[in-house]
C-alpha cells in the first residue's frame, strides 16, 4: 500500500498526538537511513506503521498477533504495553500488505529492542524513542542528535534509561531489552 493511503488511515484512526508522533518518527527514520546508508523508503514506511495497532484494545491486539502466528510470550502476557509492537507488525502485514521481513521485524522490536539489531531495527528503535514529538525526558534532544553521529551509543543510552524506568515502576522487563543492552556493552559501544 502506498504511503499516502497509510497516512490517511493513520490520520483517521489514531489520536492527533499519536499521529504526530508517527509522522515525526517516520521522518527521523528516513533521515537516519540517509545518514547510515539504509533504504529511506523502508525506514519511512516502518516508521509510519510502527504504532499502527497501539490504540486498539488488548483483545484486538492479541487477535492480530494470534492470526499472524506470532507468540505472546510470558513478558508480554504480564506487560500489555509490549503487545502493540507485535500487533502493529501483524497488522502491517495483514491490512497494509507489507511483506518485507526487515520492515516487519523493525516494527516488531521497536519497543524492546533485541540482541544484535539490524540497521533498520536500530533506526526504528531510536527514531521512536527520540523523534521531535517526544517529551518524556529532557535528554531526548541529545539522544536524537547523538543518533545521527553514533546510533549504537544513542540506543545504549535509551536502553539504559528504559531499563531503569521499567524497574522503578515495577513492570516486567522484557529479556530482549536486557539482551539488546548487554550486546552493545559487550561490543564496547562506550569506548
Ligand atoms: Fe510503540
Ligand atoms: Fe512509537
Amino acid at each position: 500500500m502506498d504511503n499516502q493511503r497509510i497516512t490517511d488511515y493513520l490520520n483517521k484512526n489514531l489520536s492527533a498526538e499519536r499521529y504526530r508522533h508517527t509522522i515525526c518518527c517516520a521522518k527521523l527514520a528516513a533521515e537516519l537511513a540517509m545518514i547510515y546508508g539504509e533504504d529511506k523508503n523502508k525506514a519511512y514506511k516502518a516508521g509510519l506503521l510502527h504504532d499502527v495497532a497501539k490504540e486498539l484494545s488488548v483483545d484486538k491486539m492479541r487477535e492480530y498477533i494470534k492470526d499472524n502466528g506470532m507468540h505472546v510470550d510470558v513478558y508480554m502476557e504480564n506487560n500489555p504495553a509490549l503487545l502493540h509492537a507485535y500487533a502493529s507488525a501483524a497488522m502491517a502485514e495483514a491490512i497494509f500488505d507489507i511483506d518485507d521481513k526487515e520492515i516487519l521485524s523493525a516494527i516488531t522490536y521497536h519497543t524492546t529492542g533485541k540482541e544484535n539489531m539490524t540497521l533498520l531495527e536500530k533506526i526504528i528503535f531510536i527514531a521512536d524513542a527520540s523523534d521531535e514529538s517526544r517529551t518524556y525526558d529532557k535528554k531526548i534532544e541529545q539522544w536524537r542528535e547523538l543518533a545521527k553521529n553514533d546510533i549504537d551509543a544513542a540506543i545504549l543510552k535509551v536502553l539504559d534509561f528504559n531499563i531503569v524506568k521499567v524497574v522503578n515502576r515495577g513492570f516486567v522487563l522484557h529479556e530482549n531489552t536486557v539482551k539488546a543492552r548487554n550486546y552493545l556493552v559487550i561490543n564496547n559501544v562506550r569506548k
